[in-house]
């Protein structure tokens, strides 16, 4: 792929209290997408999203034929374009490699030079993923070392948006993101359906990452976008911890026993892939940007403890 467009942009450096930059999103189906649409729509009711299929306020877009034309137009007057679409499933990218790399990598890469020749910044989602796991502590600069086929997806994603972008991008490299909603079916809420039952939670002690709530997320991305950043950011909490610690802070949050917690090894999950142990990251380039940090895990899980807890009746 060629780059088509280097010529040098402004970036846009706006106030605290302005709207978010004009921005289109792609994958406005799934987790993260749907949030920063909601986040966008608040201050431009006419934003633009896609999902695969047409859905309700959503246009079809497909990566298997990523062609901007298909939207008749519709990024016209864009800043920015979120390209949250990617097959996410770590098994289903083993099972189905090249689907994976088609998804992950290839349409992007095409979507991100369309929009590139349009002067519209891609922000791509990246993961930590493309870490081996073994060391933990991944700075936003760490090399790139994936062990499975989807952070080897990831990781090529990162390596060749400079081919069709130069540096006019944002990757936002995540951790788990979280929602803190009942019945979301996210982390936490997985965990606090299942104690809310009395049912065990397997949690593995070797898993170690800094799980981010997904507002803080959009928050991240639309003060990044705010400030006209570039380049690539470590997008996640400061506290890692491991998978176990974290079901038994949410059983202890919920008042039920830590015994319910099944502490396991990641290998107990006999699954036929390799996934990286310790994925924490360091986000120092982001606190320079948003010194408060993120919520706290503490805060997200009495939260969603609070959600679960059995109301007494008052006589
Ligand atoms: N959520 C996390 O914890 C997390 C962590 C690290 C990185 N990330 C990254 O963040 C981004 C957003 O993740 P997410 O959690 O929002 O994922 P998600 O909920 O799985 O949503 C992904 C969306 O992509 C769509 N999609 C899949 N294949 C497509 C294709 N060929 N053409 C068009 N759309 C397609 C899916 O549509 P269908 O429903 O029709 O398949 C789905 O709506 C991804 O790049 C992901 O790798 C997420």
């Amino acid at each position: 792929m060629s780059t088509s467009n280097n010529a040098p942009r402004l970036r846009i450096y706006r106030s605290m209290n302005a709207a978010p930059a004009k921005t289109i999103v792609f994958g406005a189906g799934g987790f993260v997408g749907r949030h920063l649409l909601a986040a966008y729509r608040r201050s431009d009711p006419s934003a633009v999203g896609t999902a695969r299929t047409s859905a309700a306020g959503l246009a079809a877009f497909d990566f298997a034929d990523p062609s901007l034309s298909r939207l008749d137009g519709a990024e016209q007057g864009a800043e920015y374009a979120v390209i949250a679409a990617a097959m996410t499933n770590i098994g289903r990218c083993e099972q189905d490699p090249q689907g994976a790399y088609v998804t992950n990598v290839v349409g992007p890469l095409a979507l991100a030079e369309q929009l590139h020749a349009r002067r519209i910044t891609p922000i791509v989602f990246s993961s930590d993923y493309v870490f081996d796991g073994i060391t933990g502590s991944y700075g936003d600069g760490a090399a790139l070392r994936p062990c499975n086929v989807y952070g080897r997806t990831k990781a090529e994603l990162e390596h060749r948006l400079p081919e069709v972008c130069g540096d006019d991008y944002l990757v936002i490299r995540l951790s788990k993101v979280f929602g803190l909603r009942r019945g979301d079916k996210t982390l936490f809420d997985e965990m606090a359906a299942r104690f809310a039952q009395g049912l065990p939670v397997r949690a593995a002690i070797d898993q170690v990452f800094c799980p981010a709530w997904i507002d803080d997320v959009v928050h991240a991305v639309l003060e990044l976008q705010r400030i006209g950043a570039r380049g690539t950011y470590n997008v996640c909490s400061s506290e890692a911890s491991s998978r176990r610690d974290l079901a038994v802070r949410l059983a202890a949050a919920m008042h039920v026993s830590a015994d319910l917690v099944e502490p396991i090894s990641l290998d107990d999950l006999g699954e036929s892939f390799v996934r990286p142990k310790r994925t924490s990251m360091v986000c120092n380039k982001l606190w320079n940007i948003l010194p408060a940090g993120f919520r706290s895990l503490e805060s997200c899980l009495q939260d969603i403890a609070s959600q679960y807890l059995v109301r007494k009746e008052v006589a």
